[in-house]
């Protein structure tokens, strides 16, 4: 297959991209760098320094590369910063991201996986969390990320537009080559690791919740799994898979990825305690507006409709890699 990968020099596209390369696909990035790195992009891949939404060039790099499926990673995707400024996650996640669906049009490109996320079901009842909850996201990248999803299905049901819609819990972990390096940096593993090597003690946002151990309790998914999820995934968008079938609301075609099991902040800590060998800095803060208490994916339908399931869901060897690839990587990219 022909791939195009948009936010392939990001965290998770560029572990995707090389495990899309190791499957002997042909790989094209495109990545404005916003966020990304280009030290993270495969050598295999070929990157195009372009953005997304730019539907005159997508549609022409789209056609010359002969792309048979886009795997959309790319966004922004920081929830405090889609609080302060909604107009840059709309502009670039909905009008972007619907530039990028007419540029598919435009270039017959009829098959595309999206990477979304559990940011959609905002506050669950329930969980674990089927992908029938309701979508009542509690902050605009959330939001934004519902109305992709949305356009993706009408798309799908008006011009032929075969699509799976993949909705991530937390990601964690790395590969050998590529890791976490955001800045500033929102996730609690590589925060947690970064006070091992002496940053910022981490500070737990509320004790008091009603779990085990009164921390907040997420669902975390190996990078690596996650890869492997969208290979399945983009394979399942070929017109002769039985897998995609009409899109609508109900239609396997958009899934969860997630272990359906999880760990509390404090979990994770001695996890990561254990891993690197000292107690990590920390203290107490209060609770966050808007967080739940526990997160947790039901990917069984992933399983049913992809035979994929996460298989790296020891939270030692998921931090453990993640440490690995600091080690590695002292500077992170910058080396
Ligand atoms: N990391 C997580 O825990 C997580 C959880 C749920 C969902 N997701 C989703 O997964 C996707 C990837 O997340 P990530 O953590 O790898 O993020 P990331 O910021 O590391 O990667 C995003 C990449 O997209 C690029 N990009 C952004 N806007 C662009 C534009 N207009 N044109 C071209 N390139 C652009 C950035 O430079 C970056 O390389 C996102 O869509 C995010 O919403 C991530």
């Amino acid at each position: 297959m022909r791939i195009l990968v948009t936010g392939g020099a990001g965290y998770v596209g560029s572990v995707t991209v090389e495990r899309l390369v190791e499957a002997g696909h042909a790989v094209v990035v495109v990545d404005d760098l916003s966020t990304g790195h280009r030290a993270s992009v495969s050598p295999e891949a070929t990157y195009a320094d372009l953005r997304y939404g730019d539907v005159h060039a997508m549609a022409r790099l789209l056609t010359d590369h002969a792309i048979d499926a886009v795997l959309h990673c790319a966004a922004k995707s920081v929830v405090p910063e889609s609080m302060a400024d909604p107009a840059l996650y709309y502009h670039e996640n909905v009008v972007g991201g619907i530039a990028l669906l007419d540029a598919m049009r435009s270039a017959d490109v009829r098959r595309v996986v999206l990477s979304s996320t559990a940011a959609v079901y905002g506050m669950p009842e329930s969980s674990p969390i089927p992908e029938g909850a309701p979508l009542r996201p509690i902050n605009p990248y959330g939001a934004t990320k519902v109305a992709l999803e949305g356009a993706i299905e009408s798309y799908g049901a008006a011009y032929g537009l075969r699509s799976v819609r993949l909705r991530y819990f937390n990601v964690a972990g790395a590969s050998e080559r590529n890791g976490e390096a955001h800045d500033p940096e929102s996730h609690l593993i590589p925060l947690v690791l970064a006070a091992a090597e002496g940053g910022r003690p981490v500070t737990l946002f509320g004790d008091d919740y009603p779990t085990r151990d009164g921390t907040c309790v997420r669902d975390y998914i190996h990078v690596l799994d996650l890869a492997d999820a969208h290979l399945a995934a983009l394979e399942a968008t070929d017109p002769a898979d039985p897998r995609t079938g009409p899109p609508d609301a109900s239609a396997p075609s958009v899934l969860n990825l997630g272990t359906s099991d999880g760990y509390s902040v404090r979990e994770v800590l001695d996890a990561a305690a254990r891993v690197v060998g000292r107690e990590i800095p920390h203290r107490m803060g209060p609770r966050r507006g808007g967080d739940p208490a526990v997160l947790i994916a039901d990917a069984g339908r992933a399983g049913e409709v992809l035979g994929w399931h996460a298989g790296r869901t020891d939270l030692d060897e998921v931090i453990g890699s993640a440490w690995e690839w600091r080690r590695r990587h002292p500077e992170g990219y910058a080396a």
